[in-house]
């Protein structure tokens, strides 16, 4: 226990190193080639687990502004289907890739996508959806660009542990000192979603808080399904519910939609919500008060680290050349977490 805290403590050192050195190197990837045709430049292959996904839509917008005028991009929408996703790669070293940028499906398809690089000697960078570690320990030119997942989930708890403290008189509806909550989770085996799920109860814990989880399911990061979810929750639970956790802020503004139709944020009529990712949707909700804060999930230094990775093993050069990020041990760039609320609103506005 301590010394997975221990670990997670030097990760966070780590990360905030990174983000420091973000500051001091802005325009590593800012100068335009006239180098011109697409044709003249190395290609890169990549999928994304799906087009429809509010996050990816954001790392995809990273991902094809650094690719600019330095590689030909080759990307994919793999439509959350695994078996359409490793046809994807096939054709994508057919058509001539030089390496590749995989949002994997499912996680665990990682090895079938490392064998088939391996076989043309080609990098693959795994990004969002973190491979098992012994899939990229096993091929010598894979390597991952997240997060530290399990740090989304803490910095969330201390975010809910935080604002309980402070507001408890009111959002302690029956008095029991507890917090009665619910918890909307992302896809269940997505490295993200366990981590946040766990961690963010854990830490609330540790701040000394009791907790009932009401009800949990997943919401397949997915803001419909989490007004579905909701609405069957507040028809079950409705004035038992003090607190709504998500693992993501899609599902944190679908279930703010159910909140609204149940009379929620008129009057005196409140529930806290938290989520993951800062996207400007949810910035927006945390200025208008109808969420209580989410952490940042830095969509735009991901893409940009993704396409300048594979950028430069498409170059035959070293991954990192030319950059700003580290590896960790694990063979990961590791983008940090920050934590948002109204007062550093600011910091997720310009992060999007
Ligand atoms: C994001 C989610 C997103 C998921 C996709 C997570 O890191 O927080 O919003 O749906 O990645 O894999
Ligand atoms: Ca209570």
């Amino acid at each position: 226990m301590f010394k997975k805290k221990k670990g997670l403590i030097l990760s966070l050192t780590v990360a905030s190193s990174i983000l420091f050195a973000a500051g001091c190197s802005d325009d590593a990837s800012g100068t335009k080639s006239d180098s011109g045709k697409k044709g003249d430049l190395p290609a890169v292959g990549a999928t994304i687990y799906k087009f429809d996904d509010n996050f990816m839509s954001y790392v995809r917008r990273a991902m094809e502004t650094a690719a600019e005028g330095k590689v030909n991009l080759m990307l994919n929408d793999s439509q959350n289907d695994q078996a359409k996703q490793i046809e994807q790669v096939d054709t994508l070293i057919a058509k001539g890739a030089k390496s590749l940028a995989i949002n994997l499906v499912d996680p665990k398809a990682a090895q079938t996508i490392v064998d088939k690089a391996k076989a043309k000697d080609i990098t693959v960078i795994f990004f969002n959806k973190e491979p098992d570690q012994s899939v990229l320990d096993g091929y010598e030119k894979a390597y991952y660009v997240g997060t530290n997942s399990a740090e989304s989930g803490v910095i969330q708890g201390e975010l809910v542990a935080k604002a309980w403290e402070a507001n408890k008189a009111k959002w302690d509806k029956n008095g029991d000192g507890k917090i009665q909550y619910v918890l909307l989770k992302g896809e269940p085996g997505h490295p993200d979603a366990e981590a946040r799920t766990k961690w963010v109860i854990e830490t609330v814990k540790e701040k000394g808080i009791e907790v009932d989880e009401l009800a949990m399911d997943t919401g397949m990061w997915d803001a419909m399904k989490a007004t579905e979810k909701m609405d069957a929750w507040l028809a079950k639970y409705n004035e038992e519910i003090e607190f709504v956790i998500t693992n993501n802020d899609g599902m944190a503004l679908g279930a703010i939609a159910s909140l609204e139709k149940a009379g929620y944020f008129a009057g005196d009529k409140f529930m806290p919500v938290v989520g993951v990712d800062a996207i400007p949707e949810a910035l927006d909700m945390i200025e208008k008060g109808k969420m209580v804060g989410t952490v940042l999930n830095d969509a735009k230094n991901q893409g940009a680290a993704t396409i300048e990775l594979a950028t430069n093993a498409a170059n035959n050069m070293d991954v990192l050349e030319g950059t700003k990020w580290k590896l960790d041990d694990n063979k990961a760039v590791r983008v940090p977490y920050v934590e948002i609320t109204k007062e550093n609103i600011q910091v997720g506005k310009d992060a999007y």
